[in-house]
């Protein structure tokens, strides 16, 4: 029997499930914001953007309060990266999900206490929580506040580039979010990733 680690503290525990209901709801009311028009509607029009901003705001605070406590509790210490033979590791955790996985070996890189991500995850959380997020909500911010925007870059519109900036991130975060429930799903049995960030116990 593996050692029991305690990895997911509650307030991660309860920063992930907030976080992932609303951006499940965000990406449902952006695709439908992005797609409406005057015959059809996912979901009406005035909903969608009320429902996308509130969730967006809540989503935005969550991230504040997840950004001060990965420092404070020293999560952060799993999303430490080292340079140095990061390439090779990459590529070994890819042949890992692409082939190993399916003929029952070993995962090159085994979550220890002092290693909670494998490479490939720690570059997707690292890009995810500080390039997407960040920027996903100063753009949005931006735009729930479009006086704010400069009105012409290069000789285009800011608020359209700011919009085109939102979505295209907000389509990579989409990304993210499917291969990351799917990768969730590589654990054995199945379940075991998604009992870990429900009870913190790995
Ligand atoms: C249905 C939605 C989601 C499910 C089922 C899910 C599932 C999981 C699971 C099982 C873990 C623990 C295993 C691991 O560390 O990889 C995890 C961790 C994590 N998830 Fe998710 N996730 C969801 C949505 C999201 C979203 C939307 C984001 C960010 C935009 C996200 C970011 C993270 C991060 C950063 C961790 C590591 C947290 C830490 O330990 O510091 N997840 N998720």
């Amino acid at each position: 029997m593996a050692e029991k680690l305690y990895l997911y503290p509650l307030w991660l525990r309860v920063w992930h499930g907030i976080n992932a209901l609303l951006i499940i709801a965000l990406i449902v009311t952006g695709i439908s914001l992005q797609y409406s028009n005057t015959q059809f509607m996912i979901i009406p029009f005035d909903l969608s953007v009320s429902y996308h901003n509130i969730s967006g705001i809540i989503v935005s605070v969550n991230y504040l309060l997840f950004f001060i406590a990965n420092f404070i509790s020293g999560n952060i210490r799993f999303y430490r990266i080292s340079l140095k033979g990061l390439f090779q590791q990459l590529i070994r955790q890819s042949m890992y999900y692409l082939s190993g996985m399916f003929k029952g070996e070993s995962s090159p890189y085994p979550v220890t206490a002092d290693r909670k991500f494998n490479p490939l995850q720690k570059v997707a959380y690292i890009v995810v929580m500080y390039v997407f997020m960040p920027l996903v909500i100063i753009s949005g911010i931006a735009l729930l506040f479009p006086e704010t925007i400069v009105p012409r870059v290069f000789g285009f519109s800011g608020i359209h580039l700011t919009a085109l900036l939102h979505s295209a991130v907000g389509f990579g975060i989409s990304l993210f979010l499917i291969i990351h429930v799917y990768i969730s799903t590589t654990g054995k049995p199945i379940s075991r990733n998604f009992k870990s960030i429900m009870t913190g116990w790995h």
